[in-house]
């Protein structure tokens, strides 16, 4: 596709061959010749373009051999000579238009770089876009060639108020003015008696102007415990935390939002800080974990990732040691006959580990079981704790029913310990027989 400016300016060429060829004051065609094309331009006079037309200097002139003769250097002609033909520029307007040769010339090749003369004010970037051009403007600049300032007109000052500009002046993109309140007026809404505003591009302030309000806040105001903000015939509070009513008089109470839910008991403490006494079964800040749905992570018994060493016992069978006692292996790890009360089985979880629950089987054989036993736990082996009921006893946990039926008990409380020891209590047959995984969450 040719743009109707193109074929406008072909159509001018075309004509000029003619002799009808009309350009406006603006325009100026220098053309030079050169050796090479010389004699293959046989129709170069066709090409002439009226002397004397008015035009700058280097403008019109005579082509050819006739333009070689011609008055050279005269104002508004080119300079031109045949022995030089190269390129031709036609100046149209803002325009400029560069013909590579006559020879493309002939075929209306018409190269057009839209940004040769500079077009964009302001340090504007010319972008050529083929038959026109854009200018990007910098910033605070606008229009097709950047040459208008972007402004904003100052507005008048408010009610009781000053402006720091005159009213009606223009200022520029990106500057500010700041509104005053009088002596015992502050901006409404705010809590200043100030407010800055900036123009913006779109030549708007980014702020209205403000209302200038009596100050009605002070020292007393919100109870000391808020911010106090006026607005047209009043104030409002904005309480700091923990503090509520339209002036901040109240504390709040943060278990009126019961954070612990159903799940435990607020107890408040200190500001907005709380408690939650969690029931059984149920862990963290808010009570939101549940233990025996949240909190399946096994230790390592079962995967191997606590090591043998790291299982003991106080006696074990020579056959079934320690490290037998992981979960859904095979054997077990078994007591000596007869089993005695308070025989144990421990883990060491080398670092401290918050554990809420412990899983058990029986041998995988059949026959040997434990069906009750207590908990301890520490962080150093000589110094372990028995999880307690809270009546203050030894807390016994129902064991395994059969030798294979994985039980799971949660503890009452999450116990955070290195070292977790099982004492057998009851058992089933002839040996205690324990495999073991614990829980976090
Ligand atoms: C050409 O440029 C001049 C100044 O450089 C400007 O005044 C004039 O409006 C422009 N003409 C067009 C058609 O863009
Ligand atoms: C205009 O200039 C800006 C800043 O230099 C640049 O980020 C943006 O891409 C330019 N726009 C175009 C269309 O080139
Ligand atoms: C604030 O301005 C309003 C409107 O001009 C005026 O009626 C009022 O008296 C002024 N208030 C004070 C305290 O100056
Ligand atoms: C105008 O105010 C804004 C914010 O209030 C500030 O970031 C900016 O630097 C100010 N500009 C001038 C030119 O002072
Ligand atoms: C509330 O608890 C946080 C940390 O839990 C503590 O930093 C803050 O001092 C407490 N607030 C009060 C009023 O005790």
């Amino acid at each position: 596709m040719i743009s109707p400016r193109i074929l406008w300016i072909l159509l001018m060429t075309y004509f000029s061959w003619k002799g009808v060829m009309t350009l406006d004051r603006e325009a100026c065609m220098p053309i030079r010749l050169s050796p090479s094309r010389q004699d293959s331009l046989p129709d170069v006079e066709t090409l002439r373009i009226q002397r004397g037309l008015p035009g700058k200097a280097g403008g019109f002139g005579p082509v050819g051999p006739q333009g070689a003769q011609g008055p050279r250097g005269l104002p508004g002609t080119c300079a031109c000579d045949p022995s030089e033909i190269a390129q031709i520029h036609v100046f149209l307007g803002n325009i400029t238009a560069k013909l590579e040769s006559l020879i493309a010339l002939h075929h209306y090749a018409l190269k057009v770089d839209q940004c040769d003369h500079m077009p964009c004010k302001n340090g504007g970037t010319c972008i050529n876009d083929g038959n026109s051009y854009i200018c990007n403007c910098t910033d605070g600049y606008e229009g097709n060639d950047c040459s208008i300032r972007i402004q904003c007109v100052v507005p008048s000052a408010p009610n009781n108020g000053t402006i720091s500009r005159e009213s009606g002046q223009l200022v520029p993109y990106k500057e500010n003015i700041t509104y005053r309140c009088n002596d015992r007026h502050v901006v409404a809404y705010e809590v200043n008696n100030f407010l800055v505003t900036t123009c913006q591009e779109i030549k708007q302030w980014t702020k209205d102007t403000p209302v200038c309000v009596v100050d009605d806040c002070n020292s007393g105001s919100c109870s000391g415990r808020g911010t106090c903000i006026n607005q047209i015939g009043r104030t409002i509070c904005e309480c700091d935390e923990g503090y509520g009513r339209s002036d901040c008089s109240v504390q709040n109470n943060p278990c009126d939002l019961s954070p612990c839910g159903q799940r435990g008991v607020c107890v408040r403490e200190e500001g907005m800080n709380y408690t939650c006494r969690c029931l059984a079964g149920y862990h963290g800040k808010n009570c939101e974990i549940n233990i025996a749905s949240d909190c399946v992570r096994a230790v390592g018994m079962e995967d191997g990732r606590v090591a043998n060493n790291d299982i003991t016992a106080s006696r074990s069978h020579s056959r079934w040691p320690p490290h037998n006692a992981r979960l859904s292996q095979a054997g077990s790890w078994l007591s000596p006959h007869p089993p005695q009360r308070d025989d144990w089985l421990q883990v060491d979880l080398k670092t401290s580990t918050t554990v809420v629950a412990v899983a058990t089987q029986g041998h995988s054989y059949g026959s040997y079981w434990t069906t009750s036993y207590k908990i301890a736990h520490g962080f150093t082996e000589n110094d372990l704790q028995i999880i307690q009921n809270n009546q203050g006893q030894d807390l016994i946990f129902q064991g395994n029913r059969d030798y294979n039926s994985v039980v799971r008990n949660n503890f009452p409380i999450p116990v955070t310990a290195r070292y977790f020891r099982i004492l057998v209590q009851t058992w089933n047959d002839y040996y205690a027989s324990l495999r073991v995984e614990y829980y976090s969450c």
